[in-house]
């Protein structure tokens, strides 16, 4: 069967689906998106992914006729005629097509669009076994708490883990240099900033997040999550710390220093698709026993169940 997308409402065949050259999304990375994931036929999160995208529109005055609930009802159409159970389900919604100036147009025809896929694998043992990571400096400009498509530096973080052959790379700030990598090459074919290091040095700079994933720490039993400033508050992020509190965890958001993954006990990560995923190694540091911890494997057996139960409704 050929793909099928929703565009402006309407469901089409992929090859008709059209998006103007001059859309802003293009032009400027002046649009939004969402990433769904879909289990058993059932978008996980759709109304929570939704508000995100709605939230974020208005946050850059992107003005569109949408609610929440045509979004929605748009969402569950497409899924319903592709028949996808295991899924992927992207949402983008930009200012539209207008003529290249930076400001916005005064006259807006913003452009939705949805498509859902097949659900990419994920690395085989990822979430049993454990991923590896790659330290890297975080170049995103401040406005990262909006799920926008400027996904430039993501990218290069996410380039740089694959040309290392790890799965994500963690983005630093605060690093201890004078200048930032200007180059490709400069940027991602070098070692991870932790890679020099041993425990106890003192290292300059702080974590903010992955290339697409939410970063924990657990030490001494007690986890930490960088603060929902200069970060995507993600969607499996909030689920997480309420996994925690329900199971009777100390979790707490709070800026997380770089040398804080040298002798972490847990590391692991959270997004849609990777769901919560144990770090073991990072810029070739074993995270504590160099296999899944119990607070990262009890965490993501509650997102199973969570998934489960909200798959089952
Ligand atoms: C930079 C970044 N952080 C975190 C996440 C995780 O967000 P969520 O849990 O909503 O998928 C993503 C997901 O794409 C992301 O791109």
């Amino acid at each position: 069967m050929s793909q099928l997308v929703v565009v402006d409402g309407d469901i089409v065949d992929v090859e008709e689906a059209h998006v103007s050259v001059l859309d802003r999304a293009n032009l400027f990375g002046d649009g939004l998106y969402e990433v769904i994931r879909c289990y058993s036929g059932c978008l996980f999160e759709l109304a929570t992914h939704v508000s995100r995208i709605l939230e974020g529109a208005k946050a850059l005055g992107i003005l569109h006729d949408w609610t929440s609930e045509s979004v929605e009802l748009a969402a569950r159409r497409l899924q319903a005629e592709t028949g996808i159970m295991e899924g992927e389900m992207y949402i983008q919604l930009s200012r539209g097509p207008a003529v290249r100036t930076h400001y916005f147009p005064k006259i807006q025809s913003p452009t939705m669009f949805i498509t859902l896929s097949p659900v990419r694998p994920i690395p085989e043992g990822a979430r049993t076994v454990g991923t590896s990571v790659i330290t890297c400096p975080d170049m995103r400009h401040g406005w990262c708490h909006l799920k926008t498509v400027n996904l430039l530096s993501n990218c290069l973080a996410k380039e740089k883990a694959a040309r290392h052959g790890v799965w994500e790379g963690l983005m630093l700030r605060g690093l201890d240099r004078s200048a930032l990598p200007r180059t490709v090459e400069e940027y991602c074919d070098v070692p991870g900033e932790l890679s020099g290091a041993r425990p106890g040095d003192d290292v300059a700079g702080w974590v903010t997040e992955g290339a697409s994933a939410n970063l924990f720490v657990v030490k001494d039993r007690r986890i930490a999550t960088p603060p929902a400033c200069n970060i995507l508050p993600g969607v499996t992020r909030r689920i997480a710390l309420e996994l925690a509190e329900l199971a009777g965890l100390d979790a707490e958001e709070r800026p997380v220093a770089a040398k804080e993954l040298l002798t972490a006990d847990e590391v692991f990560l959270t997004s849609t698709i990777g769901e919560i995923m144990p770090v073991v190694n990072i810029d070739g540091h074993l995270v504590g026993a160099g296999e899944p911890g119990p607070i990262t494997k009890r965490l993501a057996e509650m997102y199973t169940d969570r998934v489960a139960s909200a798959v089952c409704q």
